[in-house]
């Protein structure tokens, strides 16, 4: 049959990074490409543990429907083990748990984006972030950044120069891709802006917890007071992907919007893995385990930085981040990192082109590095291919 599909489907093209990227997910391939947790930190017999016990005592409740708006146990356990320590307000109204905070992008376009509207990006930001944006039919406006985040002058100009301008999306904490912080100055300035401009904050934070060297900064939401800052947090990076769970924080009017939203998607998110992991969290130290967590990084890290100080060629340059999972490397101009790729997969090794992060995809010469899903022998012994590479094109 001939299918008839809709302009949206029509306009949803396979990313060509990814495609070539799954050419690279065998074990001899060196990849620095996802953003993978490193697994070895699962707490798998915690987990066990909790699953068993949910099972044994609340099995009837565990496997039934539950609410859109999540399980209250888990929504109190984020209210108080991962909002109230960094100074952000909120009590159930203001919370709806969602299926990754992916699905936070996903309703928030849903919630926002008329076509034609506009929203305001990073450039670079989190590719799979444009992707929803742009399945709304938005025009997206890029704000250069520096490395102190999102540079305010040209935000400012941005939204006076753009109409309907609907929201400004942010990842201030050891951004994807460039592992590079917003300044505290920034985060209050932009509350500043969207209060005057009257235009909301989504704040993506996956990475916020992740702090490898010197202090966490504090969270945009946290000089928020009057409700224009929409917080994005998430279970992916501090515990496991694979519960796919993640929460939006907001204005509780919002929130029950957000929840007749979420239900056309998908109801709820599942319930027996919002019991284990509200279980987890009421029997373990979630803190603990984000301790361990970036432990095993910082090492990745430094190790990382190392062996790019030893290998790559001196013309290159690149963050240096505090905490997150990513590295960002520029390189002379006239350079395409997609065409690095490819030599590099011919050498085993893998990484993410620039290009992608860019919502118009006008730049070619960086690419993102991931540290925390290798063993640090096998880091050495990637960069050092890189950097035989870089060496041989540069
Ligand atoms: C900035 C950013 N936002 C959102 C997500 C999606 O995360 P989740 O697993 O919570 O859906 C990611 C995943 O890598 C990310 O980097």
């Amino acid at each position: 049959m001939k299918y008839n599909i809709s302009d949206t489907a029509q306009n949803a093209k396979a990313s060509e990074v990814r495609e070539i990227l799954k050419l690279t997910q065998t074990p001899e391939v060196i990849s620095f490409a996802g953003g993978l947790p490193a697994p070895d930190l699962f707490p798998v017999e915690d987990i066990k543990n909790v699953t068993a016990k949910v099972l044994e005592e609340d099995a009837l409740v565990a496997l039934q429907y539950t609410t859109t708006e999540g399980n209250d146990d888990l929504r109190r356990a984020i209210i108080d083990q991962r909002l109230k320590p960094f100074n952000m307000e909120a009590s159930l109204e203001n919370i709806m748990i969602t299926s990754g905070s992916q699905q936070g992008l996903e309703l928030t376009s849903k919630m926002f984006i008329n076509k034609g509207d506009t929203v305001i990006v990073e450039n670079p930001t989190y590719l799979t972030a444009i992707s929803p944006f742009k399945s709304y039919g938005v025009n997206l406006a890029t704000v250069n950044t520096d490395d102190d985040g999102i540079i305010i002058e040209d935000l400012i100009e941005t939204i006076e120069s753009n109409k309907n301008v609907k929201f400004i999306y942010l990842i201030p904490d050891f951004q994807n891709p460039t592992g590079r912080c917003m300044s505290v100055e920034r985060r209050k300035q932009v509350v500043e802006i969207a209060e005057k401009y009257n235009i909301p904050i989504v704040e993506d934070s996956p990475y916020g917890e992740l702090v490898l060297e010197g202090e966490k900064l504090p969270t945009i939401k946290s000089f928020d007071k009057n409700g224009y800052v929409i917080y994005l947090g998430s279970f992916s990076k501090v515990f496991c992907p694979g519960f796919r769970i993640g929460w939006i924080v907001a204005d509780s009017a919002l929130v029950e919007k957000y929840v007749i939203l979420k239900q056309g998607v998908d109801l709820q998110t599942s319930t027996i893995d919002q019991m284990i992991v509200a279980r987890y969290m009421q029997e373990y130290n979630l803190d603990n385990h984000i301790e361990k967590i970036k432990d095993l990084y910082r090492n990745r890290r430094r190790c990382m930085l190392d062996a790019m100080e030893k290998y790559f060629p001196e013309n290159i340059k690149y963050t240096k981040p505090r905490g997150g999972l990513f590295i960002w490397v520029m390189l002379p101009e006239t350079e395409d990192s997609k065409e690095i790729l490819q030599r590099a997969i011919e050498e085993k090794v893998a990484f993410v082109p620039g290009q992608p992060f860019h919502a118009h995809g006008e730049v070619r010469n960086a690419f993102r590095l991931n540290y925390s899903n290798m063993p640090e022998d096998r880091i050495e012994e990637g960069i050092k291919r890189l950097g035989v590479i870089l060496k041989e094109i540069l």
